[in-house]
């Protein structure tokens, strides 16, 4: 017997992940075909009786969702490696299966860290403006000067694939020791980069550059807070290309106006997109970008095929390739 494979596509995505589903047998598609979120409203009514849903890292599905969706739906597929937007205790206890796209975005996201750590330590966007605006007079000995990443120690908050992808970018750059921390000691992530797992104080104490890989958890939750601030030095630089929930941004705020920490540069806020009148926004050593980790054209339609593909193979019982398990 034929498996009713009706999905619900929560966005406009690209077209070779669209193309998959359309081409696959007897998959139904609803999509809300839009740039914009889809509203509360639609995403409830889209998924109602539908087998397969297909989510970015903006929806957020919870038990309101799933009671809307029914107990046909069977499968969730988030074109994201992040899964902090699911409830996964109640999407276990509905036996829902979780597809995810790790692995094919880690190099995108690891370029666009270190783009983000340069563009913030070296005061990029501040020297174009700078060009732009006329401040540029002359070559001045103390003019736009930063910090370089040479002999230097640079923090890693989780050490996990992205995590990884970054020191190994960071390396060639002279980086001195490498220092990073988790829930426990990872041996076979840190031997290439013969990185320390230290606690996180020590990591904040010690590292010219802090750099925040690591997934949003209970645990990870606002772990950059004024304690956190309070113990990185005075030149230190800090960069979250993981979830903006991991930083308190009032107490990084505060760090940054008062000269605690040198810069910040940030791929990720809360919320998104954070309020063109934001108090950081008017900070001088403060780089902020909009959630563009992943976005190279082949990464994102890469994700949209491994999330497409993830969510059929749910559909028809099979192993997916990249299943979250719960
Ligand atoms: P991984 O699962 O490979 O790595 C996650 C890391 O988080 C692990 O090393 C884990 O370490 C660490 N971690 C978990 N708990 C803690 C803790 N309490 N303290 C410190 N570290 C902890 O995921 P990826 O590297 O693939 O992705 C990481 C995150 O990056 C995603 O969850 C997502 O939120 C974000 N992301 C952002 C993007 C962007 O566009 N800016 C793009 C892609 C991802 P351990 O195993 O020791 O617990
Ligand atoms: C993810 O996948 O979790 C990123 O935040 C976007 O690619």
């Amino acid at each position: 017997m034929r498996r009713a494979m009706a999905v619900f596509v929560t966005r406009r995505i690209p077209a070779e992940g669209m193309r998959v589903l359309s081409e696959a047998a007897g998959c139904r598609v609803q999509q809300w075909d839009s740039e914009e979120p889809v509203p509360r409203r639609e995403l409830l009514a889209g998924v109602a009786g539908k087998q397969g849903l297909l989510c970015l890292l903006s929806d957020r599905i919870d038990a309101e969702v799933l009671d809307a969706a029914g107990p046909s739906l069977k499968v969730i597929s988030t074109m994201s490696v992040g899964f902090d937007h699911l409830a996964l205790d109640e999407i276990k206890k509905r036996g829902i299966r979780v597809g995810y796209t790790p692995d094919v975005l880690t190099d995108a996201t690891a370029e666009l860290s270190v783009a983000l750590l340069l563009a913030t330590c070296r005061r990029l966007p501040e020297a174009v403006a700078e060009v732009k605006t006329g401040g540029w007079t002359t070559w001045k000995p103390l003019w736009m000067c930063g910090y370089g990443l040479s002999g230097s120690t640079v923090g890693i908050i989780g050490l996990g694939r992205i995590g990884q992808a970054v020191a190994r970018r960071l390396k060639p750059f002279g980086v001195k020791n490498f220092l990073y921390t988790g829930s426990q000691p990872k041996p076979e992530n840190a031997a290439e980069f013969q990185a320390e797992f230290v606690p996180v104080t020590k990591l904040a104490q010690e590292s010219d550059f802090v750099i925040v890989t690591c997934a949003l958890t209970p645990d990870t939750q606002g772990m950059c807070n004024k304690k956190f601030f309070s113990k990185m030095k005075k030149t230190s630089v800090f960069i979250n290309t993981s979830r903006g929930a991991v930083v308190n941004q009032e107490d990084l705020y505060d760090a940054l106006v008062s000269g605690q920490i040198a810069a910040a540069g940030l791929d990720v806020t809360t919320p998104e997109p954070l309020p063109t009148d934001h108090p950081l926004l008017k900070l001088r050593n403060c780089v902020i970008l909009p959630h563009i980790g992943s976005a190279t054209y082949a990464t994102r339609s890469t994700m949209a095929v491994l999330a497409a593909d993830n969510l059929l193979a749910g559909l028809r019982g099979e192993s997916m390739p990249h299943e979250l398990l719960l």
